[in-house]
């Protein structure tokens, strides 16, 4: 896919200027000086299918299906959950505790790295690996720079450490029991449309399956559990040897569990 970074067309500061011209570098992808011309006049003329764009400080991905960018609001509701100890499904899968460190295979809009991030509190490791770089530059530079809804959200989101990365390339590197949970939240095989969130993530994620290999790698790598969040319905599961299973009755969304 070709793509380019600018600002936003009107009233763009000389910060997010810097901003734009650091990423392009970062990126290996042009930098364009914008006018008034509008992202579809800017995708014509360079013949781009995305656009990044440097506004208000942070990045916006501009994609065929919408704008793509960093909310820690994706996360609050589950945080507050946290706080009031009434738990979170995924946190119990992991069976999370302080100090324990998470690989998230998967960070996408980066929300279930920052509630893993949030139960391993100051003392635990989040690395979030995302496969396509603009996706991870996009969220990455969110959770670095953008404010979270409070100091436990901020502090969260500051700690994790993404890496623009395959996963199944990132475990293969990895020692023998380096990470308590290995997590994966791959693209469903059939997707819940609901989940309006992911919209700009559709037509640019990696869609492809976990492999059964990705999984024996987890096992290796994971010191605790191996963890993947699927539609409840799923053949998934069993395809790639998850049994047990966590999530609320009423839910379509499952975690299947591997206990190492
Ligand atoms: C469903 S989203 C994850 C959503 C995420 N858990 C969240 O809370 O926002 C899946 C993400 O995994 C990424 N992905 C798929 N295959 C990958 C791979 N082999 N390595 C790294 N990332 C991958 C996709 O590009 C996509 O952004």
């Amino acid at each position: 896919m070709t793509a380019a970074i600018s600002t936003t067309g009107r009233r763009f500061s000389p910060e997010n200027v810097r901003l734009a011209k650091v990423m392009a570098q970062e990126l290996g992808i042009p930098y364009i000086a914008r006018n008034r011309e509008s992202i579809e006049e800017l995708r014509e003329q360079h013949g781009c299918s995305l656009i990044l764009v440097a506004k208000r400080g942070l990045l916006v991905l501009d994609t065929p299906d919408g704008e793509l960018f960093f909310h820690p609001n994706m996360a609050h509701l589950r945080l507050k959950n946290l706080r009031l100890g009434e738990g979170d499904h995924m946190v119990t899968a992991m069976d999370l505790r302080a100090g324990m460190s998470v690989l998230d295979c998967t960070m996408g809009l980066g929300a279930d790295a920052i509630v893993a991030s949030y139960a391993v509190g100051s003392g635990g490791k989040v690395t979030a690996l995302e496969i396509h770089p603009f996706v991870a530059a996009v969220i990455g530079y969110g959770l670095g720079h953008s404010l979270g809804d409070n100091y436990d959200m901020h502090e969260a989101m500051r700690r994790i450490r993404v890496l623009s990365a395959d996963y199944l390339d990132f475990l293969c590197s990895q020692p023998d029991r380096s990470f308590d949970v290995v997590y994966f939240d791959p693209m469903f095989r059939h997707p819940l449309m609901e989940s309006a969130n992911l919209n700009p993530l559709r037509g640019i994620a990696d869609h492809r399956p976990v492999s059964p290999e990705a999984i024996a790698e987890a096992r290796r790598v994971a010191r605790h559990r191996v963890v993947l969040k699927e539609n409840s319905r799923s053949m998934e599961f069993e395809r790639l040897g998850f049994t047990e299973m966590v999530g609320g009755k009423y839910s379509r969304i499952r975690y299947g569990v591997i206990k190492v």
